[in-house]
């Protein structure tokens, strides 16, 4: 698996506000919005492109189109949907499918409760939005998903991540095309299973509690 983890100034500072208890939901999202568009250059440093021809208002040249089958995003409902519109601002030909997941707050096992993805993605790169890492079982389940439907190549971004959770989908994913792009790696997880110091409830913030 490859780590990255991001290292600017911008992200830090924009992750600050986003930790911080006093911020509001329309401001945390505008903010996810942004720091996903930031990691999302990172993230798609691999997309496959192919050479196509174009005439400039001068000249006949060669520049990149971005390769079929189109890159697949799929943010992990309820939270990483607060990710999508950061990401597709800079891949506007994605195609975008979908898988609603929740764990349970006391085993901290996922449960699938919504998929809308295609039947096979075989050869498709994946691209996965989760804001949180904390055990990993969410996005580690998201990932088995993505594999039995023949995914070649899954990159995950998630805005922060726990050292547990990065060391679960590491042993999890091994010898397999994995790459993770965080916005930080934390200090640890709590005993409530949240990631330190964290943000708190990724989905409350964006959305409210229900
Ligand atoms: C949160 C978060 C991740 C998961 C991370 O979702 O968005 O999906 O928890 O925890 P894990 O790494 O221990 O699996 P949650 O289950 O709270 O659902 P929500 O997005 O609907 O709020
Ligand atoms: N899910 C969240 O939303 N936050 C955490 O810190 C852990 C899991």
């Amino acid at each position: 698996m490859r780590l990255h983890i991001a290292d600017h100034p911008l992200i830090t500072h924009k992750l600050t506000v986003l930790r911080d208890k006093r911020t509001p939901s329309p401001v945390f999202r505008q903010l996810t919005e942004e720091l996903v568009t930031l990691l999302a250059y990172e993230a798609t440093r691999s997309v496959r492109v192919e050479p196509i021809e174009i005439e400039t208002p001068v000249v006949k040249t060669t520049g990149v189109a971005l390769s079929t089958p189109r890159p697949l995003v799929v943010p992990i409902l309820r939270a990483g949907l607060g990710m999508l519109e950061g990401m597709v601002k800079l891949v506007p030909t994605a195609e975008v499918g979908f898988l609603g997941m929740v764990r349970d707050e006391e085993t901290f096992q996922p449960t699938t409760y919504a998929e809308r993805l295609p039947d096979d993605l075989s050869d498709r790169q994946c691209f996965v939005l989760d804001p949180m890492l904390a055990t990993g079982g969410s996005l580690g389940a998201a990932i088995e998903f993505l594999f039995k439907r023949g995914a070649q190549e899954v990159t995950a971004i998630c805005l922060l991540g726990a050292p547990e959770g990065v060391a679960a989908i590491e042993k999890q994913v091994a010898g397999r095309d994995v790459t993770l792009v965080l916005g930080s790696l934390d200090e640890r997880l709590n005993e409530k299973g949240y990631i330190v110091p964290g943000l708190g409830d990724a989905g409350d913030r964006l959305y409210g509690t229900v």
